[in-house]
């Protein structure tokens, strides 16, 4: 019997299901000297991120839902694919992918051509907002409207269900890596010191708040004085972290409003007493769902472990066959 496996093709994480094992989880993250050759790719390619000589070049696949290079994504999938003993010409693995539904005809060959030129047999696709639904456990079926808000690494989602279809959604350009790259600006323009990606994240991993400054004692950031070039050691105050994501958590709840505005009455009524789910990586930055409920004045539950949500309700499609309800 074919294999069949379940890939969430994220902009920041790629997610593999395979029979019972635990979601395979890995940065959507390839590292290439000139001539094309893998160095590193995964956990391993992030680490070098920011850290590389002039030979190597960083490459992410995967932007806004999209497949962008198509020969790093088949690399980078081959290698994921090795990893989990998947590379056997004996043995090769169907594949059902998670992609956003607003990805167009020609998005979905690229990623198929990037596919095809590994040991996947064959490519199908199903709907990742069902797949968040089915993941997050909402009652998407039922004659009652639900909002799911996905905060993924470079793109949020927004999608009212009801009857097992998406009524209204709506797409904005930013998300967690919007989030450090704005935090990374805050720092630059407030304090002149200049930090990297991943001391970015992790800040705001670490300290990063949407809604309620940390109390307590400045948070001490590592990088380089814009004025002497030295690298330094200075002190951020935990309000200006919490700054800087102003913006960017505006955005996001006015896409929620944007979207709601596009959602006939009867289901904005539900939506209203049921309140929004929140899923997607992005979900974990402390006080988040507070910001968001404050902003729209609705009530925001987080689902269990968001960054794997669609994951976990492709992992449900796949073991209940029921992959033509929720295709694309
Ligand atoms: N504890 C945390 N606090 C804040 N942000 C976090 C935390 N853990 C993960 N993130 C952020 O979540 C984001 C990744 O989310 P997710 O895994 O949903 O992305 P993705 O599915 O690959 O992206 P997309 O759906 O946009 O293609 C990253 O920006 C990461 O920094
Ligand atoms: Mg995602």
């Amino acid at each position: 019997m074919t294999k069949r496996i379940g890939v969430d093709l994220g902009s920041s994480f790629v997610r593999i299901i395979t029979d019972d094992a635990p979601v395979f989880c890995a940065p959507s993250i390839l590292i290439r000297d000139r001539d094309g050759t893998v160095i590193a790719s995964g956990i391993a390619a992030r680490a070098m991120v920011g850290k590389l000589p002039k030979n190597l070049e960083e490459i992410r696949p995967v932007r806004y839902g999209a497949v962008v290079d198509r020969d790093a994504c088949s690399q980078m999938m081959q290698a994921y694919l090795e990893h989990l003993g998947l590379s056997s010409r004996l043995t090769r693995p169907d594949a059902v992918v998670a992609v956003p539904d607003s990805l167009s005809t020609m998005e979905r060959e690229i990623l198929r051509e990037a596919f095809y030129r590994t040991n996947i047999r064959k490519v199908s696709f199903v709907s990742a907002t069902l797949c968040a639904a089915v993941g997050a456990g909402l009652q998407y079926r039922d004659a009652r409207g639900s909002l799911l808000f996905d905060a993924g690494g470079n793109l949020c989602k927004t999608a009212v269900i009801s009857l097992g279809h998406v009524v209204s959604s709506g797409v904005l350009k930013g998300g967690g890596e919007t989030l450090d790259a704005a935090l990374a600006e805050y720092i630059r323009r407030n304090c002149a010191l200049q930090i990297g990606q991943q001391t970015a994240e992790r800040l705001k991993k670490t300290v990063g708040t949407a809604k309620f400054a940390r109390t307590g004692a400045p948070i001490v950031v590592i990088g380089r004085d814009l004025k002497s070039r030295q690298i330094i050691r200075k002190a951020v105050t935990p309000e200006l972290v919490l700054a800087a994501f102003e913006r960017q958590m505006n955005a996001m709840a006015a896409l929620v409003q944007k979207t709601l505005s596009q959602t006939p009455p009867e289901l904005c009524a539900d939506i209203g007493d049921y309140g929004i789910l929140l899923c997607g990586g992005g979900a974990l930055l402390s006080g988040f769902s507070q910001k968001l409920a404050d902003s729209c004045r609705m009530r925001v539950t987080v689902a269990s472990d968001p960054g794997k949500t669609v994951a976990d309700g492709l992992r449900r499609v796949l073991m209940t066959g029921r992959e033509e309800e929720f295709a694309l």
